[in-house]
């Protein structure tokens, strides 16, 4: 895709590369992949051990600080993030606002761009310790919106954060507590939750942290800055996959349909959901964490049914030619989808658990590209296709 073209009336060559396939815009320590050889690592920890061993808050702040917190700093950060769960009423009010049918990911978007309404102080972005506040403020509400949001959309009342439990056990909580009164979150199930949030916490350069960078470049708020990045999340090619895998899977319907649809694949006709990568051209590391995780909470929530059909398709996808020779493995996004329909999560709520657990990686990439000296506003250049100059034509004349 990348070409070498003249642009009329400028000197040299200007590089046309549309999505980036081969443009570095910045130069970062967060997070290293090799898609070749399928390795995923966080300031250097492999995606593996981190989800073995570590929970999502200690996560996040390994990707914020660039080291492991010791035992006082994990306390210290648990605190300042549970401090800071609770919303201002009127964000509350703001949630209300939206049409009962509204998605979870709109109001998401809408209320964690409103944020920078409430916190101007946050347009203080040179100043180290402001931004580790709207950072930990930021990382504490986003579990709080997500939930609002999922019970506006049934018309259940709100309820508020308890903060005696886990940033994860509190999530779900605040979405399930008050419909099933005896709700109490099964801990191999807060477990699995916690590792799905951990393997999205950051993935260098992908689209919404591009679009978190290209707009924190003009050096906004990060509420603003991160706001932007839920909306490129929102689409179906980024993180609305999952969603659209399921829809895939249930069209399917069962096994035998299943060589019938890899012909329409095959023919161009639509795309086999959560296969493929632009980065991954091997199998995606996360997907092989979450194939384990879907068992331990199968084993909880009993087997979902189009999992037969997921595991039918990945047999058969890697078999054949067409996905061998475009190297397309299952992606994150195949199996995440199964593990939240099991943990009774509507397909609507999926995006936003994936927004949940990208946001310490949003804000690690932001504070470094606030902090990096080379840093520009992102502009890129463009072709220019379209007409030179005519002259204005009256309507009458038209
Ligand atoms: N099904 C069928 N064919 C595919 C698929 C797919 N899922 N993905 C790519 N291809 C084909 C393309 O048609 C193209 O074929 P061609 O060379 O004959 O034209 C070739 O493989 C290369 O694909 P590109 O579109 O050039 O790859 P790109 O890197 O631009 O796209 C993307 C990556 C967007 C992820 C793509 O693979 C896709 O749309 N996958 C399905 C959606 C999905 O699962 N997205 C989640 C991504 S992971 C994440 O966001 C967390």
């Amino acid at each position: 895709d990348l070409k070498q073209i003249a642009v009329e009336g400028e000197p040299g060559l200007a590089t046309y590369d549309p999505g980036f396939v081969n443009t570095a815009s910045c130069r970062s320590a967060v997070t290293y992949i090799d898609g070749d050889a399928g390795i995923l690592e966080y300031r250097g920890y492999p995606i593996e051990q981190l989800a073995e061993h570590s929970t999502f808050l200690e996560v996040a702040y390994l990707l914020l600080n660039g080291e492991l917190p010791t035992a006082a700093e994990l306390e210290q950060w648990t605190h300042d993030i549970t401090y800071h769960t609770f919303l201002h009423e009127n964000v509350k009010q703001l949630i209300e606002g939206f049409r009962y049918d509204a998605h979870p990911m709109g109001m998401l978007m809408a209320s964690v761009s409103a944020l920078s309404t409430f916190y101007p102080d946050a347009r203080e972005i040179h100043d180290a310790d402001n931004r580790k506040l709207q950072i930990a403020r930021l990382i504490a509400k986003m579990p709080t919106l997500g939930a609002f949001a999922y019970r506006h959309q049934l018309g259940k009342p709100y309820v508020y954060p308890d903060n005696r439990l886990s940033y994860t056990e509190n999530f779900l909580a605040m979405l399930f507590k008050m419909s099933e009164p005896s709700y109490q979150a099964d801990p191999r199930l807060v477990k699995a939750l916690d590792i799905l949030l951990i393997l999205h916490a950051d993935h260098e350069q992908n689209c919404s942290t591009n679009a978190v960078r290209s707009v924190g470049s003009s050096e906004v708020d990060p509420y603003s800055a991160v706001g932007a990045g839920i909306g490129a999340l929102f689409g179906p090619l980024h993180g609305g996959a999952n969603e659209a895998v399921l829809a895939m899977l249930r069209r399917i319907g069962t096994t035998d349909n299943i060589p019938g649809f890899i012909e329409g694949v095959k023919a161009g006709k639509e795309k086999l959901m959560g296969f493929g990568h632009r980065v991954y051209k091997n199998y995606d590391p996360r997907a092989k964490i979450i194939k384990k995780a879907a068992d331990d909470v199968f084993a909880v929530t009993g087997v979902n049914p189009l999992l037969e059909i997921a595991l039918e398709l990945e047999k058969i996808a890697l078999e054949d030619e067409y996905f061998v020779k475009r190297k397309l493995y299952p992606n994150v996004d195949f199996y995440s989808g199964l593990i939240y329909e099991a943990l009774q999560f509507p397909p609507e709520m999926f995006t936003v658990l994936f927004a949940i657990g990208r946001t310490p990686g949003w804000l690690a990439q932001w504070s470094e590209l606030v902090q990096d000296k080379e840093q520009k506003i992102a502009r890129p250049k463009q072709i220019y296709t379209g007409h030179r100059t005519r002259e204005f034509t009256p309507i009458s004349e038209r």
